[in-house]
């Protein structure tokens, strides 16, 4: 290991400092509460950036400015570590992100690499579906690690499984239907299927039902893992004790907010602020 490889001692109080994790809305509670499970004791803070939602049908450039708005406006929170909970802004923005952050210290974790991890670790050997929006399908990120391991995928768009999960509409004739038709093409294609959104594990069921036999994976899990590692191996990770209660941040229909993110994390979000989103700034202002 190099001396600039080598993690940089923790800062004197920087391991009470929160994690922050941000969305592009509610998608990403579902990694939150595999981060709460995986790391107890931490305090964490969660960005949903509800007046930008989707993200799923953006440019790359722009999912990157609203990736390094986000950032700058978590920066403000004192953050320690910085975990994008989107797969789109990580497909876009993770690049971006962890360059910014090299500058200031910040660990910057995607859900990419970690999703991949979990199908590599799932799959017979059998060609793996990527299941994603259509910038992260497009943006091919998922596609290329895979290839990197030697394994093979098929990427399919499933956008309209974004909305029905915000609507609850995650049952049912309506969902199993849109499930289908995506998912047709791909049985008995694969052997393993990555859940590449973050609404899509609320999806589960009718995913499964389309993709009999196949084995679906998350990135929530392998993700919260992936974060626990970095912070072990920055020295910044918080002793047992009793965390403050996790903060939301949102940037527009903080109710909606409540009454969508109650579903995913099984409690309504609570304490929930509104804030505005600044230019990039600092570290995170383009160069
Ligand atoms: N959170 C996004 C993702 O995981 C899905 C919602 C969106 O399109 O913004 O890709």
């Amino acid at each position: 290991m190099s001396a600039s490889d080598k993690p940089k001692p923790a800062a004197s109080g920087t391991v009470h400092r929160p994690i922050g994790v941000f969305d592009s809305g509610v998608g990403g509670l579902t990694v939150l509460s595999a981060l709460r499970q995986r790391l107890p004791s931490e305090d964490l803070v969660y960005l949903g950036d509800t007046a930008r939602v989707p993200y799923g049908t953006r440019s790359p450039e722009t999912v990157i400015n609203y990736s390094q708005r986000v950032a700058s406006r978590l920066v403000r929170e004192d953050i320690k570590a910085l975990v994008i909970a989107c797969n789109t802004a990580t497909a876009h923005a993770l690049e971006a992100l962890q360059e910014a952050g090299a500058r200031i210290g910040l660990p910057v974790i995607g859900v990419i690499e970690p999703g991949v991890q979990a199908a590599l670790t799932a799959s017979r050997g059998g060609t793996v579906a990527v299941l994603g929006t259509e910038g992260t399908i497009r943006a091919g990120r998922y596609q290329q690690a895979l290839e990197r391991a030697g394994t093979a995928s098929i990427g399919q768009a499933c956008s309209l499984l974004v909305p029905l999960a915000e609507e609850g509409w995650t049952t049912g004739e309506v969902a199993e239907a849109v499930a289908e038709r995506y998912l047709a093409p791909l049985q008995g294609q694969v052997d393993t299927a990555i859940l590449g959104c973050t609404h899509f594990p609320l999806l589960r069921e009718v995913i499964q039902a389309a993709l009999p036999g196949v084995v679906l994976v998350d990135s929530a899990e392998t993700t919260a893992e992936a974060v626990a590692e970095i912070l072990a191996e920055q020295g910044l990770l918080q002793a047992p004790r009793a965390p403050a209660p996790t903060r939301f941040l949102v940037t527009d229909n903080l109710e909606r907010f409540v009454t969508v993110g109650h579903r995913f994390l099984g409690h309504a979000p609570d304490p929930v602020t509104l804030v505005d989103l600044p230019d990039p700034e600092g570290a995170f202002a383009a160069p």
